[in-house]
C-alpha cells in the first residue's frame, strides 16, 4: 500500500441533526434586482428582516464566492462584517430593510451551483444551498420568504427572462437592453428560487384545473429543440390531472414554465412556477430517444410537478428532513407511471434499481438513515437512500393503511402543513392522526439505516393439514449504529398448493418482533411460499426454495412481480451455484425461461424483464467477496446456454416483434424490448447470424430504442460489425450532445476485456469534457459502473477513476464526489483489489484544495 499522509489542514466539521435551532431572524419578503451579464453580473436585494430569536443577537447572513459591494440598513450604510463566507451585520431590528449589492460571475460558475451559464442560457440552481452564491441570505429551507425579482440584461442575447411565479411586468431600456419582473405570492425557502435567462422558444400549451383556472404553460428550449418538447408538455399535462383526481392537489399559479439546460448537475429542480431540468429529461423524439428515455422524460415531470405541493407548498424543515419531500415524491412520481403503463414492469424497473445502487449503499460505508443524523456536505446526501429507500417507506405505510388510508393521511399532512416548514414526524403524525393508528415502531424505518434480512421457514403438518410460517428479521450493523432494534416489515404472503397450484392464503403479515409464527390452516398439500410478493418491503429474503418451487412460481404465481422474482432467485442461486462449483445445471433456468417466453398470456414487456439475466453487480453484492471474473464467466455461460438451448424461441420472437414502423404506445414498448432481448440471447448463444441481424436492425431502425438496442448488442461483441455501427452512429448524431451521450455510455458498459483501455482513450476523444455532468457520467459514470471493466486486477481502473475525481474536483466538486462509492466497496474485494482500492483513496485523500463534498466522500468510504 502506498504510504500517503493526510494534508488536509482540518476536517470540515459535520452539521448535525439534533443542533436544529429555529432561525434567528425570518425573511417576509425580498426583492431582488439582477443587472444581468454571463461575465459580470450585479445583484441587489432588499430584505424585510423579523427577529425570531434572542435580542441583540446580530443578522447573520449566508454567502458564497460572491464579490460585495455595499450594505445598507433602512438606506443608510451599515455597521457589518464578514466572518468567513458569513455577512454579519450589527444593529438591525424587526421590520428594518438590509439591503446588499454584490457582484457575481455567471461564466466563471463550473460548480452548476448558483448562477451560471449554460450553452448561453444564464440559469440557477440553489437546492441545497446555492442561493448564497447568489446573494447573502439566511440559506435554510425554513426562511420563507415572498419573492419580487427584477431583471434587466441585453435584449439580443437574453429576449426571454423568466423568474419564479407570475410575471407582472416588462419593457425595453436604453442600449438595447430590457427589463422583466416577477412576483411570487407563496412564501417559499430559497433554495426554490430561480431565474433564466436566455434565446429561448416555447412550446404552449394551457391546463384548466378542477376548479377551472386556466393556467398557461410554457416548455423553453432553444428553437431548434422545440419539436422534441410534444411528450414532456403531454406528461406535464397527465401529472397535474393526476395529482387532482389522486392526491386531491390542484396547481396555484397562472403559469408553470419548464426551462431544459444542457449543463446541470442532476436530473431536475422543482423551482417555485419555475422547474429547470436537465435537457435530457426534457427532449425527446423518437429518432434520438428510447422508450427508457421516454419513460425518464414522463417520469421527472411528474416527479418535479409533484414537488408544487411535496416539497413547495409544504417544505423541509432543515436537510435532514429531505426524504420528507424526497421519498415522498419519488412515491408519486411511481404511482404516476404505474398508472400510465404496466404497473408491474414499473414495480420491476424500480426494484431493480433500488437493488443496483440502494442496496449497495445501504450495505457499505456510506450507509446512513433515510434521515441521516449529520453530514458535512448536504449535496452527498441526495442519495438512492433519501429518494428510492424513502419512496419504500412511505409505499410501506400505504401498505400498511390501504390507499383510503393514506389518503385521509396526505390530506391532514397537507391541511396541517401548507405553508410551513415540516418535518418526517409530522408526516407520520399526519398518517397516525388520520388512521388512529400506533405507528411509533415504524418511525424506526427513519432512524436506521441497513437493509433488513428476513428469514423465512415454511413446515407443513401434514396430519393437521396447517403451515406454520416462521419468519425472523435481523438489521445490520452500519457505520454508528452497531446495534438495530427489530422494525414492523409489511410481507404480503400468499401459498399455493405444490399438487393442484391452488391458492391458499394471500395476505399481508406485519413482521413486529425480531420473531414471529404464521398459522395458515386447511393447507391439504405441501405448500410453496410466495413472499415480498410486490416488494411490500425493502428487505433481503432468504427463503430456501427449491428450484422447483421457484420455477413453480416463476411459471404460476398471480402476483407478476413475484413471478419475476422467483425467476431471479432461479437465475441467482443457479449462477451462485456455478461460481462455487466452477459449473452448474442450467436445466431448471432454462425450461422457467421457455416456460415464460411461450406463455401467452404474458405481456410482452413483462416478459422481457422475467428473463433478464441478474447484473453482475446485483450477483456480486449477493456474495461475501466479490469475484468480477468469476461472475462474469458464469453469467455469460448461462446466458450461452440459454441463447442456445431456446434458439427457436428467441428467433420466432424475434420475428413476432418486429414492427413495419415506430409506434409510441405500451405494447409497441413491449415489443422493441422484448426483440432486443432475443437478439442479445441469440448473440450469446453463438447463432451465427446474430452479428448480422444487429446490424440489419440497426440500419433499418426508425427509432432510437432498436438502434442503441442493436449498438449494445454489437459493442460487447468482437463482430466486424461493431466498429461500423459504432462509426455509423457516431456520425449519423454528431452535434446531437444527448445522443453523444449515449455513443460514450454504450462503450464504457461494453463486456469486453479491452473496455479499460478503450475508455481511456475515449476520455481523450475531442468530443469529452469534464465540464459537462451528462458527458461525464457517460462515460466516467458508466466505467464506474461496469464491474469487470473497474475491478480489472492491475488496479488501472482505480487509479483512472481516481484520476478523474481528482480533475473533475477542481471544476465541480458535487459531480466528483458521486463518483467515489464505487472505490468504497474495497471491503467486499480481495486483498490485493482492497489495497489498490484504499491506495487511491488515499491518493485522493491527500490531495491539496480538496472539497468538502469529495473529502466527505472519501474519508467516509475509508472508513
Ligand atoms: N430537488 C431536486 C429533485 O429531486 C434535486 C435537487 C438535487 N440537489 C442536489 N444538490 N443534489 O427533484
Ligand atoms: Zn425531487
Amino acid at each position: 500500500m502506498l504510504d500517503v499522509q493526510t494534508t488536509q489542514a482540518a476536517a470540515p466539521a459535520p452539521t448535525r441533526r439534533e443542533d436544529y435551532r429555529p432561525p434567528e431572524w425570518l425573511v417576509p419578503s425580498i426583492d431582488l434586482d439582477f443587472d444581468l451579464g454571463a461575465e459580470r453580473t450585479l445583484v441587489r436585494s432588499r430584505l424585510t428582516v423579523e427577529r425570531n430569536g434572542a435580542e441583540g443577537a446580530p443578522l447573520r447572513l449566508d454567502g458564497e464566492n460572491l464579490t460585495l459591494l455595499d450594505v445598507r440598513v433602512n438606506g443608510a450604510p451599515a455597521d457589518y462584517a464578514l466572518d468567513g463566507d458569513m455577512l454579519i451585520v450589527e444593529g438591525v431590528n424587526s421590520g428594518d430593510s438590509v439591503e446588499t449589492t454584490v457582484a457575481i460571475q455567471p461564466a466563471a460558475n463550473t460548480q452548476l451551483m448558483g448562477l451560471y451559464a449554460s450553452g448561453g442560457i444564464l440559469c440557477t440552481q440553489c437546492e441545497a444551498e446555492g442561493f448564497r452564491r447568489i446573494t447573502f441570505f439566511p440559506d435554510r429551507p425554513d426562511v420563507l420568504s415572498r419573492y419580487t425579482v427584477r431583471m434587466s440584461a441585453d435584449k439580443a442575447l437574453y429576449p426571454v427572462l423568466l423568474a419564479n411565479g407570475d410575471p407582472v411586468g416588462s419593457g425595453d431600456l436604453e442600449g438595447g437592453r430590457h427589463y422583466a419582473e416577477w412576483n411570487d405570492p407563496y412564501p417559499k425557502p430559497c433554495y426554490l428560487f430561480a431565474l433564466v435567462a436566455g434565446d429561448l422558444q416555447a412550446n404552449r400549451d394551457r391546463f384548466v384545473t378542477q376548479s377551472g383556472r386556466t393556467v398557461d404553460l410554457g416548455i423553453w428550449v432553444r428553437p431548434e429543440d422545440l419539436p422534441k418538447t410534444h411528450h414532456a408538455m403531454a406528461a406535464l399535462k397527465a401529472s397535474m390531472a393526476w395529482d387532482e383526481k389522486v392526491y386531491g392537489r390542484e396547481y396555484d399559479l397562472d403559469v408553470f414554465n419548464i426551462v431544459a439546460v444542457s449543463d446541470f448537475n442532476f436530473g431536475a429542480m422543482e423551482n417555485k412556477g419555475l422547474n429547470i431540468f436537465n435537457s435530457r429529461y426534457i427532449l425527446a423524439d423518437p429518432d434520438t430517444a428510447t422508450d427508457a428515455d421516454y419513460d425518464a422524460v414522463a417520469g421527472v415531470v411528474a416527479h418535479e410537478y409533484f414537488h408544487n405541493w411535496s416539497g413547495n407548498r409544504v417544505t423541509c424543515r432543515d436537510w435532514f428532513q429531505l426524504s420528507l419531500k424526497e421519498g415522498f415524491t419519488v412515491f408519486r412520481d411511481q404511482q404516476f407511471s404505474a398508472d400510465q403503463g404496466s404497473a408491474a414492469v414499473k414495480r420491476i424497473e424500480d426494484v431493480r434499481a433500488l437493488r443496483a445502487i440502494q442496496f449497495p449503499e445501504d450495505a457499505g460505508p456510506l450507509a446512513h438513515p433515510i434521515r441521516p443524523e449529520s453530514y458535512i456536505e448536504i449535496s452527498n446526501f441526495y442519495t438512492a437512500t433519501i429518494y428510492d429507500k424513502g419512496a419504500e417507506i412511505i409505499r410501506m405505510m400505504h401498505t400498511m393503511l390501504g390507499g383510503e388510508g393514506f389518503r385521509r393521511g396526505t390530506d391532514l399532512y397537507f391541511e396541517r402543513h401548507d405553508g410551513e416548514a415540516a418535518t418526517c414526524e409530522d408526516f407520520v403524525k399526519a398518517m397516525e392522526d388520520a388512521n388512529g393508528v400506533d405507528l411509533s415502531r415504524f418511525r424506526l424505518w427513519y432512524a436506521q439505516a441497513g437493509t433488513p434480512r428476513i428469514t423465512a421457514s415454511l413446515r407443513h403438518d401434514d396430519a393437521a393439514g396447517r403451515a406454520h410460517l416462521t419468519l425472523e428479521q435481523a438489521v445490520p450493523p452500519t457505520p454508528g449504529q452497531d446495534s438495530k432494534q427489530p422494525m414492523p416489515v409489511p410481507l404480503k404472503v400468499a401459498l399455493f398448493g405444490d399438487l393442484t397450484g391452488e391458492k391458499y392464503a394471500d395476505r399481508l403479515i406485519v413482521l413486529e418482533g425480531v420473531a414471529q409464527e404464521v398459522i395458515f390452516d386447511g393447507i391439504g398439500e405441501r405448500p410453496i411460499l410466495s413472499i415480498n410478493r410486490d416488494f411490500s418491503a425493502p428487505v433481503i429474503v432468504e427463503a430456501d426454495r427449491s428450484a422447483g418451487d421457484l420455477a413453480f412460481l416463476s411459471a404460476n404465481d398471480d402476483n407478476p412481480f413475484a413471478r419475476y422474482e422467483a425467476m431471479q432467485q432461479l437465475m441467482l442461486d443457479t449462477l451462485l451455484g456455478a461460481i462455487r462449483n466452477g459449473a452448474a445445471d442450467s436445466g431448471p433456468v432454462t425450461e422457467a425461461v421457455r416456460r415464460t417466453l411461450s406463455d401467452p398470456n404474458l405481456d410482452p414487456a413483462f416478459i422481457a424483464e422475467a428473463v433478464l439475466m441478474p447484473s453482475e453487480a446485483f450477483i456480486g453484492d449477493q456474495m461475501e467477496m466479490v469475484d468480477p471474473n468469476a461472475i462474469h464467466i458464469a453469467r455469460e455461460a448461462l446466458r450461452a446456454d440459454l441463447g442456445a438451448d431456446l434458439e427457436r424461441l428467441w428467433r420466432d420472437l424475434y420475428a413476432a416483434t418486429t414492427a413495419n414502423r415506430f409506434e409510441y404506445s405500451p405494447a409497441a414498448k413491449g415489443a422493441r424490448r422484448l426483440r432486443t432481448v432475443a437478439l442479445s440471447y441469440l448473440m450469446a448463444g453463438g447463432a451465427e447470424d446474430a452479428a448480422a441481424l444487429a446490424r440489419q436492425q440497426f440500419d433499418a431502425a426508425d427509432n432510437m430504442t432498436d438502434r442503441q438496442g442493436a449498438l449494445g448488442v454489437l459493442v460487447n461483441s468482437d463482430a466486424p460489425e461493431r466498429e461500423a455501427a459504432l462509426a455509423a452512429f457516431y456520425d449519423r448524431y454528431r452535434g446531437n450532445a444527448l445522443v453523444i451521450d449515449k455513443w460514450f455510455s454504450v462503450q464504457a458498459l461494453s463486456t469486453r476485456p479491452d473496455t479499460g483501455a478503450v475508455v481511456k482513450a475515449l476520455a481523450d476523444h475531442p468530443d469529452f469534457t469534464l465540464s459537462n455532468p451528462n458527458r461525464l457520467r457517460a462515460l466516467i459514470g458508466g466505467f464506474a459502473a461496469n464491474q469487470c471493466a473497474l475491478h480489472v486486477a492491475d488496479g488501472s481502473g482505480y487509479r483512472f477513476l481516481a484520476d478523474m475525481i481528482l480533475a473533475v474536483d477542481k471544476l465541480n466538486p458535487q459531480t466528483a464526489a458521486r463518483l467515489v462509492p464505487p472505490l468504497g466497496r474495497w471491503r467486499r474485494f480481495d486483498a490485493d483489489r482492497a489495497d489498490k482500492m484504499k491506495a487511491e483513496l488515499s491518493r485522493i485523500l491527500a490531495a491539496d484544495d480538496l472539497s468538502k463534498d469529495v473529502f466527505e466522500q472519501v474519508s467516509k468510504s475509508l472508513g
